[in-house]
């Protein structure tokens, strides 16, 4: 079975082609940190040829919601090298993925701070959970160019910290309407200046911030998360195939890790396009393509043996099945993911889900 055989990324020799994405999972220590709790539950899942984390805050001002950990300060950098020194026991290896919300939040869970955004356009349509109940999006304040300049150091900085704490690498969230993701697409980013406009202005904020993450990773360590098919909080892109197509091939001459695409979950995405985002993106890197969403064992089989993909990526298996590698190469029932834990709680629906017993 393909997916179970090694893979050489970069550096790094993958046990297997299996990849845990990246899941929030909002259970932090009372100071707000990464605890012994998150530590057991990526142990557990080590086995899998890579992890990769939760999304974790850049800056304090990167923060939407609450309980989300960060990698901006000193107490932080220290929580996460509890986790990759209990990943790296037991032989695995994990990226961190590092998030900045932009307007896909809501300024209560910092402490008075503004939601900012490319753009002084709000989310529209939906709501957002907060402290105090259910709340309509904030118009979000339109960044300054060198805001711009300030937030693609805080991508640096922790990245560099990423790699003080131990991780292996990073991955940016791109993916999903958060900030990077509203700088490329054009219903969010109406900016008049090189940060907006044409596909190359709004691509410009990724290419920035990944060339600044590469200098201080150095080469094979730094991947992105590329969703070009969500509309997920209200993002619109009127030519997707155009965008990522050119951001991809703008991304061919940095020494990436990978690129992570996320396939449309046709639970949300289903009226949006492209259809198949590993046909029409996957080919155009010379990068590791991370094939993700909606996998099974056969489909992901399928993917990496058909050389579209080199790895697949599981999020809501891989939460509830810590020795996924395992049950696959035994042909083994999988655990169910129980939904109304996935975010915040306890131990219950985190570190206890069964490990597969003959
Ligand atoms: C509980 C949960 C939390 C998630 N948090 C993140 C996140 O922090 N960053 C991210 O890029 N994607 C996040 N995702 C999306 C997953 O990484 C993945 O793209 C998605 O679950 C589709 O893969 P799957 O069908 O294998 O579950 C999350 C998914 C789940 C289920």
């Amino acid at each position: 079975m393909k997916l179970l055989e090694t893979y050489q990324l970069g550096p790094f020799t993958l046990r297997n082609r299996v990849v845990m994405a990246p899941m929030t999972r909002n259970r932090l220590t009372a100071e707000g940190l990464a605890g012994a709790l998150a530590a057991e539950y990526y142990h557990q899942r080590a086995t899998m040829g890579l992890l990769i984390s939760e999304a974790i805050a850049i800056s304090a001002d990167a923060i939407g919601y609450p309980m989300i950990p960060g990698i901006y300060n000193e107490a932080q950098v220290e929580s996460w090298r509890g986790i990759t020194d209990r990943v790296h026991d037991a032989g695995g290896l994990i990226f961190a993925q590092l998030w900045h919300s932009g307007r896909a939040g809501h300024s209560s869970a910092k402490d008075g701070g503004v939601m900012v955004a490319p753009s002084a356009i709000a989310i529209r349509g939906q709501q957002i959970f907060t402290k105090t109940g259910l709340k309509d999006f904030e118009v979000p304040r339109a960044l300054t160019t060198a805001e711009i300049g300030a937030i693609i150091r805080d991508y640096q900085d922790a990245a560099e910290r990423a790699m003080d704490a131990g991780f292996d690498g990073i991955e940016l969230n791109a993916a999903n309407g958060y900030l990077p993701n509203q700088f490329l697409a054009d219903g969010v980013n109406t900016r008049d200046d090189e940060y907006g406009g044409g596909v190359e202005n709004r691509c410009r904020f990724i290419l920035e911030a990944m060339d600044a993450m590469v200098q201080v990773c150095g080469p094979g360590r730094v991947g992105i998360k590329l969703s070009p098919s969500t509309d997920r909080y209200d993002i619109t892109e009127s030519n997707p195939l155009a965008l990522y197509g050119y951001l991809v091939g703008a991304l061919n001459p940095l020494p990436l890790a990978y690129l992570h695409f996320m396939q449309p979950l046709s639970t949300v995405d289903a009226a949006y396009w492209p259809k198949d985002v590993i046909s029409a993106f996957g080919g155009l890197t010379v990068h590791t393509v991370i094939a993700n969403g909606g996998y099974n064992q056969q489909r992901a089989e399928q993917e990496v043996e058909s050389g579209r993909a080199q790895l697949v990526s599981f999020g809501a298996l891989a939460l509830a099945n810590p020795d996924l590698p395992a049950r696959f190469a035994a042909g083994a029932p999988l655990n169910t993911p129980d939904a109304s834990t996935f975010y915040g709680g306890n131990e219950h629906g985190y570190t206890d889900y069964p490990f597969w017993k003959k």
